[in-house]
Parts: C-alpha cells; structure tokens; sequence
C-alpha cells in the first residue's frame, strides 16, 4: 500500500432502499484528511455530493467480506464518521470503546465494585456487553483497584510510607483513543510492517493494542502485528491480561493462536522493570507510571535521581530511559509538567535538542474517566528522529474525554516552530500564545527592572494559633489605611493570604499576631519565616498566589503583613502611581495570558511575576487604577 494511504476498506454499496450495488474500495489517505471512495473504474472523491449519498453506504454483512474491512482507528476528517461510524458498529473485531463509551463502562464496573463485586462478577457480568475492546479486563482491573489506590494517595498526603506502592499508585490506564492517536503517528515514522514496539510498562496492555489495530490498518496481518509488540509491567496480574488480550485480538479474526504464538508472547510480555529489563524496539510507546521523589523510598529515589535532569519524577525517568530504549520513535501521554514547569525546563530542552517533536496533544484535566483536577493535566506527543520542521499542536485542554477525542478527530490543529518558545523564560511550550504575545517577552522590560517582588514571605509554622478571622480579633488590630482596627499598638495585623479572584482592593480577611513573642517564633521555628519588617513601613501590591488560571492584583497599603498565598509586589522608587499604573496591567488580560504561559499550574509563582514583560506604564493608567482603589476602598478621602 503507498505510503499515502492509511488503510483501505471494503463496503457494501445500496440504494436509499436497501438494493445492492456491489462493494467499493475505501481509502483513507494519511495527510490529505480526504477519504477516497473507488467504485469499479470510476473515481468519486468525497464531495458535498458524495456526503449526500452517506447513508446509501452500508457496511457488508457476510464474515468473509467483514474479514476483508480493516478497521480504522481514527478517521481523519469529521465528514468521515457516517461511513466510519457505521462500519464500527458493523465490525467489533479489532474494536475498540469510543471515549464516552469508556466513560459509561467505567461507571457501571465502579457501580458493581461499590455493590462488593470481584473479577470473576465483573466479567461475568461485562463480557456480553463489552467484551469486544481487547482492554475491557483492564478496566476492570482499575477499579478493582481504585480503593487501594484511595488510600495509596491519602497515605502520599500523609508522607507515609504506604504511597511508595507504584503499582497501585500509577494504575490509571490510557483511553483508548489516545492510545491509538499515538500509535498511528508512530507507525508513520517507521517500516509499517517490519516494525517493532516496546511498552516498558504496559499494565493491561492499551498502548499495545493500539499498536496492533494500526499495524493491522497498514496492512499487517494480525498475528504479524501481535508478535511485533514487546511489553514489561512490574504487576504479574496486568501482564497476564496483556497476553489473554493479545492472543483474543488473533482469535477476533477468526484466526487460531498458535503454542508458537503462546510461546512468544509469553517470551514478549513479561514481568520486569521497565527501567531495567525492556527491550530496544523500534518504537517506545507508554504511558508511565508518575511519582515525585517525595514520595519513593530511599532505592527508587536514587535509582530515579541517576537520570539526571529527567530525574525529577518517576515518569520523567521512564522518558530518560525511553530515548535509549526507541531508536525511531518514542510516543508518550504523561504529565504536561515536563513541557510546562521550571522543574523540568533542563529535560524539556534535552528532549527537543535530541528528537524533533512531530505532535503535541495538550489534553489538560478531564481526560481520564472518573478522574478530575489539575493534577491529572496531561499531554500526549511523539518525539521523533528522523523527522523536522514545525510541531503540529491540539489544544484539547477543555472539556472532557469524549470532547477532546472529538475535537482530535476533527483535526483542529496549529503548526508551530517549537523555536518560538525559546522567548518565554523558561521556554514552556505556551502554543496557545499568539507570536505577536511571545514577542512582548524580548520587547519590554521584565516587572523586576522597576519593581520588588520578595521571595521571603512571612510564614507562622502554625497558622491555627497565629491566624484569626479580622472579626474576632478587632480589638486588637492595627488599624491601616482603608482598613478599620480598634487599636494601634494591637498585636494584630491585616494579613495578605490570598483568597478568591478579587482584583483592586479586597480579601481582608484574615489577621495574624504580630507580637514580639509571636515574631520571635517566627523566626526562631524551624518551618516559620519572619518577614523583613521594613515592607511594613512601603505601599504595595499584592495578589493571590493560588489563582485558578485567573490572576488577581490589588493594592496593599503599608502596615500589611504578606504571607507566600498572597506575596506583594513593591515599587523600586516608592512611587503610588507606579504601583496604581502596574495594577491596571496586572489585571488585564494580556497579564493574565502571559502569566498562564509561564507556567499553566494554578500557581502563580514570584520568579514567573518578576519575569512578567511590562509594557510602558501611563499616567491615564495611574488615574484608573487610583480611581478603582480609591472606590472600592471607600476610604478616598483619607488617602494622603
Ligand atoms: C499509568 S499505567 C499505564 C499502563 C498502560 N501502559 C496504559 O497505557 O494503559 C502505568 C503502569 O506502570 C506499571 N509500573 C509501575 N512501575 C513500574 C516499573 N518500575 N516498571 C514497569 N512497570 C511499572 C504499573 O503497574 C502500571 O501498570
């Protein structure tokens, strides 16, 4: 089959009214998101007209023309589905669940676990239904597993050594569709048919099976594509559904598992460490199990710090290990982290100064079933060797798993020089900032050439003792400007800790104790920081540190503690009006994307705001941003 094409298929043709017309050969071509349609010698492309005629194309129903219909993993343009759709549900063989599907079974298998079902009920109960994706025991394994799990990250919460578990910890497999979007642009890079691919930590299997359906797609027969995987995972459980899949995606086409066939996969898919015992293939395709050295004991966190810049995470270890296990290829879903964060910056410039990023799936939260918040961001991309030029990116970071898988088969994508980002600090991969924006970073200065920004917040060690609503403690709080307190020598302060979106003034909430005693814990404890006093005697700044993607500034007037949840920001030259102008560009939208990109945590970090590019300041800006304290404040009369 010519390189240009993806896979071909054969189906049925009929009238509106069911007559036959005879089979027609389908072609889904790689890069041109065309599906071509020949009908004995003629040649009809996709057309308004073609879509027209959509629902007369049935697929066959006799076994052996099914067996002739490869199954396509992904269509390549959204006008495909109708003729795609139909013949999924027509050919179950070398199927696979569609991402809201996953969604639905993943719920019903948590139902029946919650209701005290083992294995053995659960398959009971699924086979019927959803028996058909070579992964469905793996789901079953998952949530089998979910409590444990629970516990696993309690105990990681705690710093307790029950965390250290990475099986149970990291047992969150990978959607299917993903699965396959990896695997089908790794097969482009390498000899479809001779090709070889490792999972050094295939759990159930799911990244191998995607493996399989686009060799298979390419024109590989099944059990060739089966015999070209190889796959190592730590839990013997997982290994074992690996292979009973392997062999069961052969006998979906009718095909007899051979004892040599039994034998190799016995000998490919084995129980080993991914970091040690894994084969070199052509391709390395993985989602690795993630944990931060924190919670690994004493070995594993050595074993892992070897990797040097990688050595910051368990995944990143496996990605280290994966660029010498690959020698074509390597496809990955893992944490966004290692594109975005200070921590990885030295890995993220190793990785593309060695392989040229061919496809970035920035998936975000909302991916995994059952699994929300912004610690399961995620990104799915293929490191290549051979390849060069721009990186094509998705931006899927909205909605959830079946939105994403959507909008990937859609093809909404943007080719961008991974070059560009070089610009930003700390060179995040921020491919949803337009070029005009990445150029601001070299245009102006950073906020740090006009303005302090302390590292060294205050920190009580024990806020249970130290901190109190301002409400109860009125009595004794220092009174600041716009702010009332019933006593100037109180031993009380306005405290800055952060809080909700609140932009120009607001969230003083909270107070601390401010007394000698206290400020002598402050500095003598040993998880305690006493801040330097002289930012009590300065105007200034201060914004929530913990920011939901939505940066807040407001104005802080001198006599206010700051802790590290609400840091503040001074003018070098003591200036209100620069203080005031710097407000109305902090809450601005411009300040608010730049910041994201530089780090799309939740955090707003002092190093990314002292880097934040800051346009010229004006007087008109000054006047605003004066106005709106001032207003909101009440306090406008007092103002010196
Ligand atoms: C996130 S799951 C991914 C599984 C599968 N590849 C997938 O994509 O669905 C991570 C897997 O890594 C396995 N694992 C954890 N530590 C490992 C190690 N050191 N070597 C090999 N496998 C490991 C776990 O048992 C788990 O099955």
């Amino acid at each position: 089959m010519p390189r240009s094409i993806r896979s071909t298929h054969e189906v049925a043709i009929s009238s509106r009214s069911g007559w036959p017309f005879g089979y027609t050969r389908i072609m889904v071509t790689r890069r041109s998101n065309a599906l071509k349609i020949t009908l004995a010698s003629c040649a009809i492309f996709w057309s308004s007209r073609l879509s027209n005629c959509c629902s007369s194309i049935t697929p066959p129903t006799d076994s052996s023309a099914l067996r002739r219909t490869s199954f396509i993993s992904r269509p390549f343009c959204s006008r495909a589905h109708n003729i795609v759709d139909l013949m999924k549900n027509a050919r179950k063989n070398l199927s696979r669940l569609s991402a809201s599907e996953e969604r639905r079974f993943v719920t019903e298998i948590r139902r029946s676990v919650r209701k005290g079902a083992n294995f053995s009920d659960l398959v009971e109960e699924f086979e019927g239904q959803w028996a058909h994706d070579p992964h469905w025991k793996g789901w079953l394994l998952q949530e089998l597993r979910r409590g444990a799990r629970a516990e696993s990250f309690e105990a990681h919460h705690h710093h307790e050594a029950k965390h250290k578990d990475t099986v149970v910890a990291s047992q969150i497999f990978t959607p299917a569709w993903v699965a396959d979007a990896l695997a089908t642009h790794c097969l482009e890079h390498v000899d479809a048919v001779r090709a070889t691919c490792l999972d050094p930590c295939c759990g159930a299997g799911q990244m191998l099976f995607a493996w399989v359906r686009a060799k298979v797609s390419s024109g590989a027969s099944v059990e060739d594509a089966v015999l070209s995987v190889r796959g190592v995972d730590l839990d013997p459980e997982a290994v074992a559904l690996c292979r009973e899949a392997l062999a069961g995606m052969i006998r979906a086409e009718d095909k007899v598992v051979s004892a040599q066939i039994q034998a190799a996969l016995h000998e490919n898919i084995k129980v080993a460490d991914g970091l040690e015992g894994a084969p070199k293939c052509d391709v390395v395709l993985m989602n690795p199990p993630y944990m931060g050295l924190r919670s690994m004991d004493e070995g594993m966190r050595a074993r892992v710090k070897e990797h040097g810049e990688f050595g910051v995470d368990l995944y990143s270890a496996f990605i280290d290990h994966a660029q010498r296990q690959a020698t074509a290829v390597v496809g990955v879903l893992a944490p966004q982290t290692i594109w975005f964060t200070q921590r990885f910056e030295r890995a993220r410039r190793s990785l593309l100064n060695d392989w040229h990023l061919d496809q970035f799936l920035h998936l975000g939260s909302g991916l995994f079933p059952g699994l929300n918040g912004e610690k399961s961001s995620a990104a799915a991309f293929v490191l290549s060797r051979t390849s060069s030029g721009t990186t094509e990116f998705y931006d899927l970071r909205s909605g959830k798993g079946e939105d994403k898988e959507a909008r990937y088969e859609s093809c909404q994508s943007a080719r961008r020089s991974v070059e560009a980002f070089d610009e930003i600090p700390g060179a995040p991969l921020a491919h949803w900032l337009k070029d005009e924006e990445i150029a601001l970073f070299s245009k102006y200065p950073a906020l740090e050439e006009f303005f302090e920004v302390p590292g060294s917040q205050n920190k009580t060690g024990d806020n249970a003792r130290f901190v109190r609503p301002v409400t109860e403690v009125f009595d004794e709080l220092v009174p600041v400007w716009g702010l009332d307190g019933g006593n100037p020598e109180g031993r009380y302060r306005y405290y800055s800790k952060g809080g909700p979106y609140c932009p120009w003034w607001g969230n003083w909430d909270w107070a601390v104790d401010f007394s000698d005693e206290a400020k002598a814990f402050y500095r003598t404890n040993r998880t305690s920081n006493l801040m330097d006093e002289s930012y009590l005697e300065r105007n200034g700044l201060c914004y929530t540190d913990f920011g939901g993607r939505r940066f807040s500034a407001r104005f802080m007037p001198k006599g206010v503690v700051f802790d590290m949840a609400g840091p503040a920001i001074f003018s070098r030259k003591d200036d209100d009006d620069e203080l005031f102008a710097l407000l109305v560009y902090l809450n601005s939208d411009l300040a608010n994307r730049l910041l994201v990109a530089m780090n799309p945590s939740l955090h707003f970090q002092v190093r990314d705001v002292r880097a934040l590019p800051v346009p010229p300041l004006t007087a008109e800006m000054a006047r605003r941003g004066r106005s709106k304290v001032l207003s909101l404040s009440g306090a406008a009369q007092t103002y010196p």
